[in-house]
């Protein structure tokens, strides 16, 4: 071996120092590995499965084929199937960028605490007694899974039980944020696939089962991977159930405003609860109702019995946090801080917001219009009757990997698709699929 290819070679064992560089690292690094005479240490080490919904990703990106679709995601795209970021967004990040008393000093633990406010604010509405009490102890954090985390250890530490049940189904993500924090999890019954609604009488069953103090996880709105939620008067049961048992309720909020377009319905739950229930807990994320996504901007609140109480939570969410990652990022949150706190910002928000909405709505319309004319069998109304990003088409774990492996169209196995990411021109293409698969692939 001579010339580039021997060069490569010594830059990789370290014996020359690579192109653009000053030589330094080259002249400190040690002789290799073969000195220790045993097996690396992370030898035995299995390698992990893909991420089921990030793996899809990848196998996306991958596939060549010009008709490809990726539905598995839930990231809004645009008509043209392109990311989106909300002009409001860009106009708060301008100011900020360009503010000259702007700087990147650390935050403190908890995070940027108009942030916290206003979060708290948007999430239960200013009205709400614990707000006004000051009884709601709320710290950023990275974003809503972040929040799920911090709440998940806080609650390992403090709270009587340990025990936390789950909707069965959940977003995947949910039963290893919860046991990679020591919790015991559990599911409650939540989704009926004959009749692709919900399954209230088994949810009601399984929450009046639950031993008291039990942590019920809640979807505030728009249920992943489902898109079925309760109805006013089921949250009503839910909540007598729940308050009857001394059950935990911990809401999931990463919709808020994505789901109907109007922030304030889509917190009704979370609020009838936090009017009833002396403590709960909330995980709030700005990924997808701001477009966020990768700025990780959420907050976790606590709601609590008392002002003092609050302070007392706050504390020990800071001794949870310190550890873990210090202190959260400023960027993002000072982005949200910016919107939510300028009445001109807010309004243009929810603008947009509810265009984002009414496009997914849009999709679900054609979608169901496209099976319709091509009479594929079987009833699709739930694909109307859904509400938020993600449809559950009922189609199964064959029949996905049919229109996967013929129409290029990527979707989680459990037949989850994102309608955020179909397109008018994209909703036949799908149809199509959706009825060779029906009709030539068993269930
Ligand atoms: C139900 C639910 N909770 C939490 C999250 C967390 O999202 P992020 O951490 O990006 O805010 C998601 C994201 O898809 C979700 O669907």
């Amino acid at each position: 071996m001579s010339g580039p290819a021997s060069r490569r070679l010594q830059v990789l064992r370290g014996q020359i120092a690579p192109p653009g560089s000053t030589g330094n690292a080259a002249a400190m690094s040690a002789e290799p590995v073969a000195a220790y005479g045993r097996p690396s240490v992370w030898a035995h080490i299995p390698e992990a499965p893909a991420d089921p919904i990030l793996g899809l990703n990848e196998a996306f990106k991958a596939d060549p084929h010009p008709s490809k679709l990726n539905l598995g995601v839930g990231a809004y795209r645009t008509e043209d199937g392109k990311p989106l970021v909300l002009n409001v967004v860009r106009k708060a990040e301008m100011a900020l960028v360009t503010d000259p008393n702007s700087n990147k000093e650390y935050l403190g633990i908890a995070g940027n605490a108009v942030f916290c406010r206003l979060s708290r604010e948007l999430a239960f509405g200013t009205s709400c007694q614990a707000v006004r009490g000051n009884r709601i102890a709320t710290v950023q954090s990275l974003s809503g899974t972040g929040a799920l985390r911090v709440g998940a250890e806080f609650l390992k530490e403090h709270h009587p039980s340990k025990v936390i049940y789950l909707p069965q189904p959940t977003w995947g993500n949910h039963t290893k944020v919860f046991k990679r924090a020591g919790l015991e999890v559990r599911t409650y019954r939540y989704y009926d696939s004959t009749t692709c609604g919900l399954n209230f009488q088994g949810l009601m069953e399984d929450l009046m089962g639950a031993p008291s103090d039990s942590i019920i996880l809640l979807h505030a709105c728009a249920h992943n991977p489902t898109g079925v939620d309760p109805t006013p008067d089921q949250w009503k049961q839910m909540l007598k159930a729940i308050a009857g048992k001394q059950l935990l309720p911990f809401f999931d909020s990463a919709y808020q405003g994505f789901a109907s377009g109007s922030l304030s319905a889509d917190a009704a739950g979370l609020r009838m609860f936090a009017d009833a229930c002396p403590q709960l807990l909330l995980a709030q994320s700005y990924a997808k109702n701001m477009g966020m996504y990768g700025e990780r901007a959420g907050a976790l609140s606590v709601l609590c019995s008392s002002q003092g109480e609050a302070a007392v939570v706050a504390s020990q969410l800071k001794q949870v946090i310190r550890p873990m990652y210090s202190n959260p990022p400023r960027h993002g949150a000072g982005i949200v801080a910016a919107i939510l706190g300028s009445p001109e910002l807010f309004r243009e928000w929810e603008v947009e917001l509810s265009g984002m909405a009414d496009r997914i709505k849009l999709m679900r319309s054609k979608l169901h219009e496209a099976l319709r004319q091509r009479g594929t069998p079987g009833s699709w109304e739930h694909i109307l009757k859904q509400i938020g990003m993600f449809s559950y088409t009922g189609l199964s774990k064959r029949q996905v990997e049919h229109v996967t492996k013929k129409w290029h169209i990527y979707m989680t196995l459990d037949g989850r698709i994102s309608m955020a990411g179909l397109s008018a021109k994209t909703c036949g293409y799908l149809a199509d699929a959706m009825d060779d698969a029906v009709r030539n692939v068993p269930k």
